[in-house]
């Protein structure tokens, strides 16, 4: 599916027309939002959710273009966003099992294996696997990220995605990006994380509520991605053998 999403700019909190005029990110693209807290991260996912026309507090108009072409209202109404955020919990009393079958149906797919497949890419997510049986209220927080993140990548229409700030979801974030974007999603995505900054083409600065600059991962910050990347496994490991219970000796992270 062609999916294109547009952002054209309009005024940041203050009321000043934004610098960044427009923005077009086509699917497998990826864009990072980055900025202090308060400078308008979530208002913009927010406008793109809501595929904004002028009428939000930014004055932003967002389309997203299917085949070069607005969908129209009955699929706008069937969902052409979907978000991800911190907050996420199921109150359902019910297997995950149930759940991704439920999910089909509504989504009017045909029944069958999708539960194992949305299971199996789920537990590449997030290191405690979970079973098709496994109760969704059961499920860590880490978890219930990666079952909707693989049901997202494996069963929505939706061309884009929105995440915010998940970084500190307990899933292998790096690894979860790069199986929305192989899913030709569209993502885009408020981050704090240096490495998920640098892990997506597009780099989006916020201040003040407005759209400060636009920037692409240059050659140079490639190679600092390398670099941090090296520094950010060691840290994992140093954190999951703390974790267990280990000692830490100063050779391991030369
Ligand atoms: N362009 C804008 N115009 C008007 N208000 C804005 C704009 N951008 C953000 N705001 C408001 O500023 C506040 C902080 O923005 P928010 O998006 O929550 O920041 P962040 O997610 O980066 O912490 C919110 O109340 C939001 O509605
Ligand atoms: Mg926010």
């Amino acid at each position: 599916m062609g999916a294109r999403l547009e952002i054209y700019g309009g005024t940041d909190r203050l009321g000043n027309k934004e610098p960044v005029e427009q923005i077009s990110l086509k699917a497998g693209d990826s864009l990072a939002v980055v900025g202090p807290t308060g400078s308008g991260k979530s208002e913009l996912l927010a406008d793109i959710e809501q595929l904004a026309d002028g009428d939000t507090p930014s004055r932003r108009t967002v389309r997203l273009l299917i085949n070069d072409s607005a969908p129209d209202a009955r699929v706008r109404a069937s969902s052409v966003v979907a978000t991800l955020s911190q907050r996420t919990n199921f109150i359902m009393d019910i297997t995950v099992q149930g759940f991704v079958d439920m999910h089909a149906a509504s989504l009017q797919k045909a029944s069958g294996a999708w539960a194992g497949e949305v299971v199996s890419l789920a537990n590449t997510l997030c290191g405690e696997p979970m079973r098709e049986n496994s109760l969704l209220q059961r499920l860590s927080g880490g978890q219930t990220r990666a079952l909707m993140i693989a049901d997202i990548a494996l069963m929505s229409d939706a061309p884009a995605v929105l995440i915010d700030e998940v970084e500190n979801a307990g899933i292998d974030k790096y690894q979860a990006l790069s199986v929305l974007r192989g899913h030709g999603k569209i993502t885009v995505m408020a981050t704090h994380d240096p490495m998920l900054m640098l892990s997506s083409p597009f780099r989006l600065v916020m201040s003040e509520g407005g759209m400060r600059s636009l920037l692409s991962v240059s050659l140079e910050e490639k190679k600092c991605r390398a670099t941090l990347s090296a520094l950010d496994a060691k840290l994992l490991y140093a954190r999951e053998l703390l974790r267990k219970g280990g000692t830490v000796q100063e050779g391991y992270f030369a």
